[in-house]
């Protein structure tokens, strides 16, 4: 990193980078996150020294969390990290109750408005958990933040921690803070859904950042459009910038980038190996249409599956030729939206194969757990790649699967995922609520002669590689360092 940008950091987080497990001997051991966002913050955390704040998830987490500040240190890295714990019903009403049933809801578009959201006390006193929560860390980042000295960045992330900015400031007037949301962010109407004392306090609480970062300028823009009706913001769209309180708040787009050479490593592991030998044994000589996500429903798992049913009925030449691969990763299970969502998937998998099967022959291939080797090993040999989420922040699967991708494969991308401001030019792109078009475009996907896929499939790779983690953190420490220059 630029010596410039330098300073050291104090990273929060609601998920943490690692859990610690008891492993089978009753030994304590540490789990580390794969995805970008751990990667990029681990290295640069590990470069500047500082500390990671997160919140305690598994019972040992929990026990780390009682014995306070804890080093992680692994082959190249080597930094602090503290676990916040927090009473269960608490740590519920914030995590299930907000994050994940309204903030997660609203900012992905995913209420059927006939009938949600429904705003009751229960949500206002969840609502509490949620600013209790909050300013558990606020206090902890700003304690930590006097320990460390001097300035430290304080890089706040995602929805689960939108009020955490103007909480640490409140606390330190001088801080210097870039938030930094992960999920698009909704447009002015859809946001006004929301209870208007929740609106006022989410806005008031991002404010609170020197930098607002985002991965795609629709979520900037949306960001800024919302703060319009916020009393006392004065918005610069040219800028991207707001005045508020006697200071200026940037607004930034920061696409995150995915560790392309530490993946192709990952691949060598013998277990990949093995999964690839699987799937080159399962697929026998037909085309295969892969598919990855967790069981979110913005992922708008069922519209693929029904695209793929209605190219199949359309084009029945293709019938026999082609697989679908689903891997599908269970995800937020303790809420009943997601456990119906999930079940509807497996429905609609069952149907499609029950209605189009033939001997020797099942259409869909649903793999229902999380299997990373396996993963990689579909990465690098689908022929088509269907990423066709309602909304979505960024979407790292539509950058993973390019960059090992060996067959010349297709990527299938929706207009609504932030990777498609950067990807959408060597993709197929579709409106993710358009079966018809989906269904087209897997066809033409199935289709497209030799040379247009490499041609395309060269695009995505360049595209993905541009782009690397550490530029990501740096270009918010950079603008950071504008409004709050390095002085120590
Ligand atoms: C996805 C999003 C992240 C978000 C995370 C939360 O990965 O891209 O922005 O923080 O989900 O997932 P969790 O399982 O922790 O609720």
């Amino acid at each position: 990193m630029d010596a410039k940008h330098q300073r050291q950091i104090i990273i929060a987080s609601n998920r943490g980078p690692v859990q610690f497990e008891v492993g089978p001997g009753g030994e304590v051991v540490t789990r580390r996150g794969s995805g970008g966002l751990v990667t990029a913050l681990s290295d640069t955390l590990s470069a500047s020294g500082g500390l990671w704040i997160a919140s305690a998830m598994t019972d040992e987490d929990r026990r780390q969390a009682a014995a306070g500040r804890v080093d992680v240190v692994s082959e190249d890295l080597k930094y602090g990290l503290r676990y916040l714990s927090f009473e269960s019903d608490v740590y519920d009403r914030y995590y299930n109750g907000i994050t994940n049933r309204v903030l997660w809801f609203l900012h992905h578009y995913l209420w059927d408005t006939a009938r949600t959201p429904v705003f009751d006390l229960d949500t206002y006193r969840s609502w509490d958990a949620f600013r209790d929560v909050n300013q558990a860390f606020a206090e902890a980042l700003a304690e930590e933040g006097g320990h460390l000295g001097g300035s430290p960045a304080y890089l706040v992330q995602d929805y689960q921690l939108s009020l955490v900015p103007d909480m640490l400031r409140r606390l330190n007037r001088d801080a210097a803070i870039v938030h930094f949301s992960h999920i698009p962010f909704a447009g002015p109407r859809y946001i006004r859904m929301m209870p208007e004392v929740m609106r006022l306090e989410l806005f008031e609480g991002l404010l609170g950042a020197d930098v607002l970062g985002f991965h795609s300028d629709t979520w900037a823009q949306n960001f800024l459009l919302g703060c319009r009706s916020i009393p006392g913001a004065a918005v610069d769209p040219r800028r991207r910038a707001i005045r508020w309180r006697d200071r200026t708040v940037r607004v930034g787009v920061y696409p995150i980038a995915i560790d392309a050479r530490g993946l192709k490593e990952e691949t060598k592991r013998p277990e990949v190996r093995a999964a690839r030998r699987a799937l080159t044994r399962w697929r026998e000589d037909s085309r295969v249409i892969v598919r990855v996500d967790r069981t979110d429903l913005s992922k708008n798992i069922i519209r693929g599956f029904l695209a793929f049913e209605e190219m199949i009925r359309e084009h029945p030449e293709w019938r026999r030729r082609v697989r679908f691969l689903a891997l599908l990763n269970p995800s937020r299970q303790d809420m009943e939206e997601y456990q119906i969502y999930t079940d509807d998937c497996v429905e609609a998998v069952q149907r499609v194969n029950r209605e189009l099967g033939a001997p020797g022959w099942q259409p869909i291939e649903l793999f229902l757990r999380e299997d990373y080797p396996n993963t990689l090993a579909a990465y690098e040999q689908y022929d088509v790649m269907v990423v066709n989420p309602v909304y979505d922040g960024m979407n790292l699967v539509a950058k993973e699967g390019p960059a090992l991708n060996r067959r010349g494969g297709v990527l299938i991308l929706s207009e609504n995922a932030g990777a498609f401001h950067e990807l959408g030019r060597y993709a197929l792109g579709v409106n993710p609520f358009d079966i018809h078009q989906t269904a087209e475009a897997m066809w033409r996907a199935l289709e497209m002669g030799e040379d247009e896929r490499v041609r395309r499939a060269r695009g995505l790779r360049a595209a993905v590689r541009r782009n690397t983690p550490d530029r990501w953190v740096s270009a918010q420490l950079a603008d950071l360092a504008r409004i709050r220059p390095v002085t120590d």
